[in-house]
């Protein structure tokens, strides 16, 4: 089995599960025109609401004055976090700004076809509002509210990291793919990911311009979160995982200075 694959690997095809997934979704003569577009983009946009649930109602985001090439400079992942909680104000921009609707349907990150497969959602475990699983409504700019009960133990076995376990909010980026891959196949899969990861150093960005930490998790139980998020992990799975808080400063001299750049 292993010099097969040593013989397939020398011959220059795929023997790793993503080698092979990135050659069938390359554009080109291997992929099958009729996947590619199946039908053309819905004229209406998809987003996810609760309509029948809660709601907590977020403040107008305030404008952040921090230079863009600040924030760039001084990012970095923050994984230790004091016990003050995150206020309602920067709960707001956070999640506007990161992935809201800035304007006339668009959003902060780009998206492939502007089908905007993601969604976001936050457990609270040390904010301004009270703990619990929220679902973030980007047409209204509130915070849905899925559940208010979770216990700490339910939350401990989602992540492998312990100093994740008690940070004072995580935001769970999913992806509903249809949306995506209606109109691009498989190769849609990759679309997703990229957005991911846009939306993600929205995160990023935001953190640091808001004086706030934050750190993306790749060590998270996926099936454990789609439970608590109640998606059934195929049509809408999570694919990152960011852990924010407000940092602790008497870590923060142990942390390296940021690189500055002449
Ligand atoms: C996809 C991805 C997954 C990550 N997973 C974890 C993680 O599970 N735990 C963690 O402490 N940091 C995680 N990180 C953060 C990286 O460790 C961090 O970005 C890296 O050490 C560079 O440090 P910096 O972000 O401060 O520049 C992850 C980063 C990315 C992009």
């Amino acid at each position: 089995m292993k010099s097969k694959k040593i013989i397939q690997a020398l011959l220059g095809k795929p023997t790793m599960l993503y080698e092979k997934f990135h050659q069938d979704t390359k554009l080109g003569f291997r992929f099958p025109k009729q996947e590619y577009k199946i039908f053309s983009s819905p004229s209406r946009i998809a987003h996810k609401e609760y309509l029948r649930l809660e709601k907590i109602v977020l403040p107008t985001p305030q404008d952040i004055k921090i230079p863009l090439t600040k924030t760039l400079r001084n990012r970095l992942s923050t994984r230790d976090f004091s016990k003050d909680p995150i206020s309602l104000k920067t709960l707001s921009q956070l999640l506007f700004f990161a992935a809201g609707v800035t304007r006339q349907g668009k959003r902060p990150y780009p998206s492939a076809g502007a089908l905007y497969p993601l969604e976001v959602y936050l457990l609270s475990q040390r904010t301004d509002i009270p703990k619990g699983l929220y679902h973030y409504n980007i047409r209204l700019h509130v915070l849905e509210i899925l559940t208010q009960t979770i216990p700490s133990k339910v939350i401990r076995t989602l992540f492998i990291q312990e100093s994740i376990k008690n940070a004072p909010c995580i935001l769970f980026i999913t992806a509903r793919f249809p949306r995506n891959t209606v109109k691009y196949g498989n190769r849609g899969y990759r679309h997703v990911l990229q957005e991911v990861g846009h939306l993600s150093q929205n995160i990023y960005l935001l953190s640091c311009a808001l004086d706030i930490g934050c750190v993306s998790i790749g060590g998270f139980k996926d099936d454990a979160v789609n439970t608590l998020l109640v998606v059934d992990g195929l049509e809408e799975t999570v694919i990152n995982v960011i852990a924010v808080g407000r940092k602790n400063k008497k870590s923060l001299t142990k942390e390296k200075t940021p690189v500055r750049l002449k």
